[in-house]
């Protein structure tokens, strides 16, 4: 079904740094949907774009507050799935070589963290942690209640998830990381992303111009899938513990 090409495993068999970046597409067999087709039920008639902002938590902190704590619901009862697990693995597998491993995440779900994985870079922050509004700072117990949103228990601002919404910075600490990553690497790999949204977008390009050979896998088409040799079409949770049994 795969074809994995044999030069391919060689690349992998020998590299010495290697820095993979996944977007919500490998969330998306654990039942946590996509960004960009989050919308269902009660939700279907709001775009995420007007509800990820500061603009929109000034605006409207209650509806912004609810549309997380459904999301949050709905990370909390998913699981991480295979394609999750096999990046676990192939992180074992290159330790073992000792070959650096970095793993730059879009998503907010902690999900790879669960599967087991050890070096993430979370560029987008995390939807299971909270911060206040005003101050940033983490607040790591608060009630939740039906009527009022929880506010900081140090200022009494209101409190948010500690992700980053549209029109935000991304962490300088997390960004730096993921730049080293993508500059120093030998093998790029981009796994279920839109490569829209920038500056994550720009992470494979950046590898390409340094040097490294650069994978995809993704349902679709991508700005991304002209640019690159090997292009992997179908679901994460298939083609990747396909690909690393190949590499193992
Ligand atoms: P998108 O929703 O933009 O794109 C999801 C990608 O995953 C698409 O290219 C799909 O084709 C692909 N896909 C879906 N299911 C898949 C599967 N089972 N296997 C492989 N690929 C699959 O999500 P992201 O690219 O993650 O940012 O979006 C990036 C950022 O845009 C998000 O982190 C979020 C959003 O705005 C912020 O909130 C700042």
């Amino acid at each position: 079904m795969v074809n994995v090409p044999e030069e391919l495993i060689a690349i992998f068999r020998s590299a010495r740094r290697v820095a993979v970046l996944t977007g919500s597409g490998i969330s998306a067999e654990s039942g946590v949907p996509t960004f960009r087709d989050a919308q269902t039920g009660l939700w279907a008639r709001y775009r995420p774009e007007d509800l990820a902002t500061p603009q929109a938590f000034r605006r409207d902190p209650r509806l912004v507050w609810e549309w997380y704590k459904w999301r949050r619901e709905l990370v909390t009862k998913a699981k991480p799935n295979r394609g999750h697990e096999a990046l676990v693995e192939l992180e074992k597998y290159l330790a073992q070589r000792g070959c650096l491993f970095a793993l730059i995440t879009q998503n907010v779900d902690g999900l790879h963290q669960r599967a087991g994985s050890q070096q993430v870079i979370e560029l987008h922050g995390n939807i299971l942690r909270t911060k206040c509004f005003d101050e940033g700072t983490l607040v790591d117990k608060w009630e939740e209640s039906d009527e009022k949103i929880p506010r900081c228990p140090q200022c009494g601002g209101l409190l948010r998830p500690d992700v980053v919404w549209f029109g935000e910075n991304l962490p300088a600490i997390a960004l730096e990381a993921a730049w080293q990553a993508t500059q120093s690497c030998d093998i790029f790999l981009c796994i279920g992303t839109s490569t829209i949204v920038e500056p994550a977008a720009s992470l494979p390009f950046m590898a390409l111009q340094y040097g490294a050979s650069v994978i995809e896998i993704n349902l679709h088409t991508t700005p991304l899938s002209t640019s690159v040799r090997y292009v992997f079409r179908g679901p994460a949770g298939v083609i990747l513990p396909y690909l690393v049994d190949c590499i193992l």
